[in-house]
């Protein structure tokens, strides 16, 4: 992640406020995307909500992330289409895996559609292991359901991890 990728941008927490931002870009991302209510909700229960925001204040990408004891658990992250392959799903990852290691977290765990090959190659570049298939765990099209690949990434023994992004 070069540098000036980190300068001019703000990861911030996201807000009751954030949430009409956030849900529209949710509804242009995917197929099936969450419902305000699970946004809502995830702010009710504390998990750790992010947005990035450029110079101006306009939402790039978000994450949503469920701290367990010691492991995180990512359920949401979203980069706007037009912004996306330009580093920020990354860099959301480098700060994620940041507030793993201040929390002591040894594991970051996340499911992704089996058919989402864009996101399984750049969690894999990252470092993510597959771990295993959930079964019909997400919603597709025509009523039928589409397995998960479950893939976990181990805190601290990444290999070209770097938590420097965004702090
Ligand atoms: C999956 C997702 C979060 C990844 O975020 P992203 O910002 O698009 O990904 P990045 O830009 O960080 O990395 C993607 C590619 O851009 C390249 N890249 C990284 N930094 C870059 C930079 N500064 N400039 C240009 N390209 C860059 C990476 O090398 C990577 O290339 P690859 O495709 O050969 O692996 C995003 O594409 C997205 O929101 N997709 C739709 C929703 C989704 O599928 N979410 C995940 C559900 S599990």
């Amino acid at each position: 992640m070069s540098a000036s990728h980190s300068s001019s941008l703000r990861l911030l927490p996201m807000t009751q406020q954030s949430v009409d931002l956030v849900l529209g870009i949710e509804e242009s991302a995917y197929a099936f995307p969450w419902t305000r209510g699970n946004f809502v909700d995830s702010l009710a229960a504390n998990h750790i909500c992010r947005i990035l925001c450029d110079e101006r204040g306009a939402v790039l990408a978000y994450f949503i992330a469920m701290p367990g004891v010691d492991e995180m658990h990512l359920l949401n992250i979203t980069v706007v289409p037009g912004a996306q392959g330009h580093g920020h799903g990354r860099a959301l990852l480098r700060a994620l895996v940041k507030l793993c290691e201040d929390r002591a977290a040894s594991e970051l765990w996340l499911e992704v559609r089996q058919s989402n090959h864009r996101a399984l190659r750049i969690y894999e570049r990252f470092g993510f292991v597959g771990k295993g298939v959930r079964k019909r765990y997400y919603p597709a099209a025509g009523d039928t359901r589409e397995d998960a690949v479950v893939m976990s990434l181990g805190i601290g023994g990444a290999s070209g991890v770097t938590s420097h992004a965004l702090e």
